[in-house]
């Protein structure tokens, strides 16, 4: 199975879970997008709010009804991709209970509203495929929204925790801008291996928006690979 064969199976399944009446979130990224071409594809009476401008114009382009945080600040459901995802054992990894569900977002740049609406989500269900989990988070680089005028000194903040950060350019050659106008910093390392302190120390910096660590928030993990799609809930 390819990869892209695994997102699309995981976005079927999403889609599925999605009933008549609901709230829904939609993600950023090109399994979210997957997901929302099937949810479109089922046209069920729901409401939905959008993480990034290109998923709200692909999904209003689909016919669905778009709304924002204002009209509906509260989700039944928020479905989103992630660049890493880190599963921790409870009643170990077979069963589909884990305990720790952490990820890593924002290879999209959607990082700051990704976290706003799943904050507003009742349930959050990260959508991946199975080249995504990783034992420990940090192979990916951590992206980091930062104000433009704080960047000459958030860069070496970023530094002095060990991250090598680099400011994300885009295809085009320019400075990579976000949907609120910020940059981001993709933070590299050899790994994260306390990602709670490392996100409260990240937080603290003067500047800095959000970043991409999403500890303890996706309530659901579905994983696309050879298998199937496996559940694994938090
Ligand atoms: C968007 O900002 C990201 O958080 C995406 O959800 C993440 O990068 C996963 O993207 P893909 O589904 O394209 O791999």
């Amino acid at each position: 199975m390819t990869q892209d064969e695994a997102k699309r199976l995981v976005g079927r399944r999403a889609a599925e879970l999605v009933e008549d009446g609901m709230i829904v979130g939609l993600g950023t990224g090109t399994t979210a997008t997957l997901f929302i071409h099937e949810l479109a594809a089922r046209k069920l009476k729901i409401r939905c709010v959008a993480s990034s401008d290109a998923s709200h114009d692909l999904a209003a382009r689909l016919g669905m009804r778009m709304e924002s945080l204002k009209e509906l600040p509260e989700l039944d459901l928020y479905i989103d991709g992630a660049d890493e995802v880190c599963l921790s054992a409870g009643g170990g990894i077979g069963t589909g209970i884990v305990v720790g569900l952490d990820l890593i977002k924002g290879g999209g740049g959607a990082l700051l509203r990704e976290k706003i609406v799943a904050s507003a989500a009742k349930e959050f269900v990260v959508v991946a495929d199975s080249t995504k989990l990783v034992p420990v988070l940090g192979k990916f680089p951590l992206p980091v929204e930062v104000i433009k005028m704080a960047l000459p000194l958030v860069e070496p903040k970023l530094a002095a925790l060990g991250f090598t950060p680099k400011l994300r350019m885009s295809k085009d050659g320019g400075i990579y801008l976000t949907d609120e106008g910020n940059y981001i910093l993709d933070c590299w390392s050899t790994g994260i291996a306390e990602p709670e302190s490392t996100a409260a120390e990240i937080r603290s910096i003067v500047g800095v928006v959000e970043h991409g660590l999403f500890l303890g928030m996706a309530t659901m993990a579905l994983v696309g690979g050879e298998d199937g799609v496996r559940e694994f809930r938090a």
